[in-house]
Order: structure tokens, then C-alpha cells, then sequence
């Protein structure tokens, strides 16, 4: 055969592989989210998310420093809070689950770029991320609580706070709420993107936080639409995002590389609890090797655009990288 292109020549060995690789994934881009809960030494395992632990402080800070040296740029913190109420009262307690975990990772591991979720779900018996008056979802109402929650947070020393309530105007009014108390340094990392999931499923298991009447479709978003989250995206911007995010990650590829073209700013990707679930469960069952379907999975959320990627798996993969890497492909 007389071929002028023959692709296969650039595919020969794993060092010209690795020269024309397009895309690098590494642990600084990982944040690994965490569930933290009351006690001393306490690892509880997380059914629907084998492998996935809800921890309490002095266990957390273990982790994190365990996570630090492994090069993995952040951690995400959600708390597992078994005081709900129905206006989240103890979501911006300053001695609440959250604010103590982060003052204690922040004395341990000062660098470690902790994130903190700020959305009511966990703390609200009825499980929704707003409040709930006359059986609607109300906004402005939510918002300040959402404002008090963030800056509970900023005080006890997170470096970003990460709203995935979905309320509108959020964004803004958390900013202006953290800059009138001196907290300009703090970002916010925000959900902007977030559609209605079935992939949220496990995760709301670990936190025993799913809505106990009705669904989320009337703040998160219709999975059909993508000219949405563009909008949402630049509306949260304008209200003072730093990074803007998608969620999920596997089912919105799509999405995320229409944001990374359209727009110069960081963007965040959440591989969500169903995506990780729905490997484990593969690979227990010997189906899918674990390993490489992680690999595979976090690379074509990078290859789609995301600069940092939020993953159940950001350990495993962190030491996957650092044991092997070069031949994740
Ligand atoms: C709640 C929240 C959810 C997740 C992050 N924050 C669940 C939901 O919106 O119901 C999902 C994370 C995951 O599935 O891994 N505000």
C-alpha cells in the first residue's frame, strides 16, 4: 500500500505515545469531596459508595494530610449532619460539623485548598436545598441563608465555598456577603451548571439528605438543555464566580466543552457519586477493570475542557498517576 499517512506510526511505543498525548491528567487538578460527622475516630463506610467513608475530624485531617502529599489540590467538604430542622438552622452554626472540620484541616494542612458545599439538603428534614414554605421551594428566603452558611464558613477559614443549592442570585449575594465582612480573598467555586441527576442517587444515601417530598427539578436543571447552562454560567459570573461548574460530568461532556469554548474562565467538572458508583459495582463484579475505567473516565472529563475535576476517586487516582505514570492510557 502506498499511504503518505499512516497514524499508526505515532502509535509504535509508549514514549511516542506520550509525546503526542494531547491531554495530561494530574493530581493538583483533583479535588476529592468528603463527608464529615460527629465523634472521635470514627470511619463509618458508605454503602452506596464502596470505598467512600463518612469521617470525623481527627480522621479527616488524617486523610487530608495523606491527600496533601499525594499532590491533590483540594477537598470538598459536605457535612453529615443528623440535627435537621426545617429552616437549617445548623448549617451556619460557627461551632456546627463543617466549620469545625475546617479549622482543623486548616491548622493541620494550611495549604490544601479547602472547599466547603453550601446548600441546605443536609440539614433540612424535609431534604430540599432551599426552604420549603407552603410546599414551594423559596428563593430569596434560602438565599439568606445560604449567605449566613458561607460566611460560617469563610470565618472558620475556607478558601472557597462552593453553593449547589441552584437558587438564583446566589452567587452575588454570597460575594457581597463576604466582601462587606472583610472575606474578599475567599472564592467561590459555584454550581452553576447542575441538572436534575438520577447520578446524584448514592451520594444522597451517604447523607441521607434525598428530598422527602417531591424532586429538585424546579431549581436544578432540565438535562435536555445546554443554551441554559451557558446562561447560567454567565450570569453566575457576572455575579462574581471564580470557577463555574458542571455536574454531572459524564452525562454533560457536551456541555462542558461548549463552556470551556465560550468562556476564559476556570471550569470545574464533578464527577458525581453515580458515575463512581456505577464503576465500583462494575469492577466488584468483575466486569470492568477499576483501574482503567477511573483513568479513562477522569481523561475524557479533562480532554472535554474541565481544568479540575471533583472525583470520589481523586486518591486512588492521585496514586494510580504517582505509581504508573506516563501508561495511564
Ligand atoms: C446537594 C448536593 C448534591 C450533590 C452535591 N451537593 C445532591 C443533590 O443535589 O441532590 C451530589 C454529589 C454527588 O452525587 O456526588 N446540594
Amino acid at each position: 500500500m502506498d499511504l503518505v499517512y499512516r497514524p499508526r506510526r505515532l502509535r509504535r511505543s509508549a514514549p511516542i505515545r506520550g509525546l503526542v498525548r494531547e491531554t495530561e491528567l494530574s493530581p493538583r487538578q483533583l479535588i476529592y469531596p468528603m463527608f464529615v460527622t460527629e465523634g472521635k475516630a470514627v470511619r463509618e463506610h458508605i454503602d452506596t459508595m464502596p470505598g467512600q467513608f463518612r469521617l470525623s475530624t481527627d480522621e479527616l485531617v488524617r486523610e487530608c494530610e495523606e491527600l496533601y502529599s499525594l499532590g491533590i489540590g483540594g477537598v470538598n467538604l459536605f457535612g453529615y449532619s443528623i440535627e435537621k430542622d426545617d429552616l437549617a438552622s445548623k448549617s451556619y452554626d460557627s461551632a456546627g460539623l463543617v466549620q469545625r472540620a475546617v479549622r482543623a484541616i486548616k491548622k493541620a494542612v494550611p495549604e490544601l485548598c479547602v472547599q466547603t458545599d453550601v446548600a441546605l439538603d443536609p440539614y433540612t428534614t424535609h431534604g430540599h436545598d432551599g426552604l420549603v414554605m407552603n410546599g414551594k421551594i423559596v428563593n430569596d428566603e434560602s438565599v439568606e441563608v445560604l449567605c449566613k452558611m458561607a460566611l460560617s464558613h469563610a470565618e472558620a477559614g475556607a478558601d472557597w465555598i462552593a453553593p449547589s443549592d441552584m437558587m438564583d442570585g446566589r452567587v452575588g449575594a454570597i460575594r457581597n456577603a463576604l466582601d462587606v465582612q472583610g472575606f474578599s480573598d475567599v472564592g467561590i467555586l459555584a454550581y452553576s451548571a447542575k441538572y436534575a441527576s438520577c447520578f446524584y442517587g448514592p451520594f444522597r444515601g451517604a447523607l441521607q439528605s434525598a428530598p422527602k417530598s417531591g424532586d429538585k427539578k424546579t431549581y436544578q436543571m432540565d438535562p435536555a438543555n445546554t443554551r441554559e447552562a451557558l446562561r447560567e454560567i454567565s450570569l453566575d459570573l457576572d455575579e462574581g464566580a471564580d470557577v463555574v461548574m458542571i455536574k454531572p460530568a459524564l452525562t454533560y461532556l457536551d456541555v462542558i466543552a461548549r463552556v470551556r469554548d465560550t468562556f476564559d474562565v476556570p471550569v470545574a467538572a464533578y464527577n458525581v457519586s453515580g458515575e463512581y458508583a456505577m464503576v465500583v459495582a462494575a469492577a466488584e463484579k468483575g466486569w470492568l477493570d477499576r483501574d482503567r475505567a477511573m483513568m479513562e473516565m477522569l481523561l475524557s472529563i479533562r480532554r472535554a475542557g474541565a481544568d479540575m475535576i471533583l472525583t470520589y476517586f481523586a486518591k486512588d487516582a492521585a496514586a494510580y498517576l504517582r505509581a504508573d505514570y506516563g501508561s495511564y492510557t
